[in-house]
Formats: structure tokens, sequence, C-alpha cells
């Protein structure tokens, strides 16, 4: 059986896409993904290249699936890693097909990038997206929870209704302590990559790149 391939092809750079990935793409009849996860394999793509938007990502997601049922060898190219926050949900919520028929490659997800960055081990943390509009009542009380319960956050904010401001504000009037020490991490791994250090209050008033990770220590420190 061909399995439709779900590659991870990292946060950013071409220096996180795996060897393995690299074999996949080259030797595939279709390739899909964004323009900038396109971008990282330039000139070395001899199949049919298809840019992934909001706007046509039904129809390509059903495009990928028919071909590889037909026995073409189909990629999609998801950024960081595919099963968090990543193209697998997609995919498998278009219910036609099931993992069994999925080859998923791993990624170097940003979360993992951002923790690196900071030297943060992550074992003990929660991690949340809340990326495209996934935020809910239930999910920003899981937040409070976690953080109460002393572990460390590791977060994708949503660029539209959950900015890093949004969610310090949310926090300071949960009742937590406005000095807890946060970092945002920018386009990690790119040239333009900036890791800033702040507090709850400080980042209230800022605003930040739509590609970052927020990070909220849980246990208070100075900054
Ligand atoms: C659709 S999600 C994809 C996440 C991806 N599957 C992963 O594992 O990293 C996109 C969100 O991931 C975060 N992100 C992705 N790449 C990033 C980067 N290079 N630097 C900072 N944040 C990044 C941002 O919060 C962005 O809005």
């Amino acid at each position: 059986m061909v399995k439709l391939n779900i590659v991870g092809v990292g946060p950013g750079s071409a220096d996180y896409v795996p060897p393995i990935v690299h074999r996949i793409v080259l030797g595939a009849h279709i390739v899909i993904g964004a323009q900038r996860s396109l971008d990282l394999f330039r000139g070395n793509v001899s199949g049919e290249t298809h840019v992934l938007t909001a706007k046509n990502i039904d129809g390509l997601l059903s495009y990928a699936v028919e071909s590889s049922k037909k026995g073409r060898s189909v990629v999609i190219l998801s950024t960081g890693d595919p099963g968090f926050s990543g193209l697998l949900k997609s995919v498998l919520n278009t219910k036609l097909i099931t993992s069994a028929e999925i080859n998923v490659v791993p990624g170097v997800s940003a979360i993992q990038a951002c923790a690196a960055r900071l030297g943060l081990c992550w074992d003990e943390a929660c991690l949340f997206t809340f990326h495209q509009g996934n935020v809910s009542d239930d999910r920003k009380i899981e937040l409070l929870a976690c953080l109460k319960a002393g572990r460390d956050v590791i977060l994708f904010p949503d660029a539209n209704f959950f900015l890093p401001k949004e969610i310090a504000a949310y926090l300071i009037n949960s009742g937590f302590d406005q000095n807890m020490l946060v970092f945002i991490c920018e386009n990690l791994t790119l040239d333009n990559e900036r890791i800033v250090k702040s507090s709850l209050k400080d980042v209230l008033t800022v605003d930040f790149n739509a590609l970052c990770v927020m990070v909220i220590k849980a246990k208070r420190e100075a900054v």
C-alpha cells in the first residue's frame, strides 16, 4: 500500500530539515506545502508542486489523499512537527484517510527549538496551541491550572484572538503576579530570530511577530 507522506520540515531554517525528508521530497510525484516550506527545497523538486493556502487547503488535501490512493507518491510538508498544531490533524479531519494509510515523518517543532534556545527542560511543561482561533474558556482554564500547579507553559499564541499581550492580561486578571517571567521567541532558527526576556506586565504593551512561541515560567523569578 502506498502511504501518504506527511513530513515535518522544521521551524524555519533548511538546516533543520532531516535527510529522510529530502529523500522523500526528491522522489515524490506530488509535493504540497506552504510557500515557506516549499522554498526550503527550491530547485530540487522534480514532481509537481502545489502551494497550500488557507483558501485551497480543503481541495488540495483531498487531491493529496486521492492521488496517494491511486498509487502516486505524495508528500505534504508541515512546518515543525506534523503532529503538533500541524497538518496531520487537517488531513485526518478530512475523514478521507486513516492514520494507518499515512506515513508521518517527525520534525523539529518550534516548541523544541524554543525550549532548546532557552536551555529549558520541557518534559514537565504544559504545551498549548491557541493557533488559528483554538481558544476556548476550557483551554484558558487549563492554562491557569498548569501554572497554579507550578508547571512551566510553552504555547503558540493566536495572531487574532489570543496575542501574547492578551494572554498576559488574562493571567494578571486571573490573579497571577505581574512580574512572572515570560519569554517570547520569534522567528526561531531564521536569520531574524529574536529571544525576548520579559514579564507579564511588560508584555502587556508590546506587539510581537505572529511567528512566535511564548513561555511562561511558573516559578517566581525576578526579571
Ligand atoms: C500552524 S502552527 C505550526 C506548528 C508546527 N507544527 C510546529 O510543530 O512547530 C504555527 C505556529 O507555530 C509557531 N511557530 C512556527 N514556526 C515558528 C518559528 N520559526 N518561530 C517561532 N514560532 C514558530 C507560531 O506560533 C505559529 O503561529
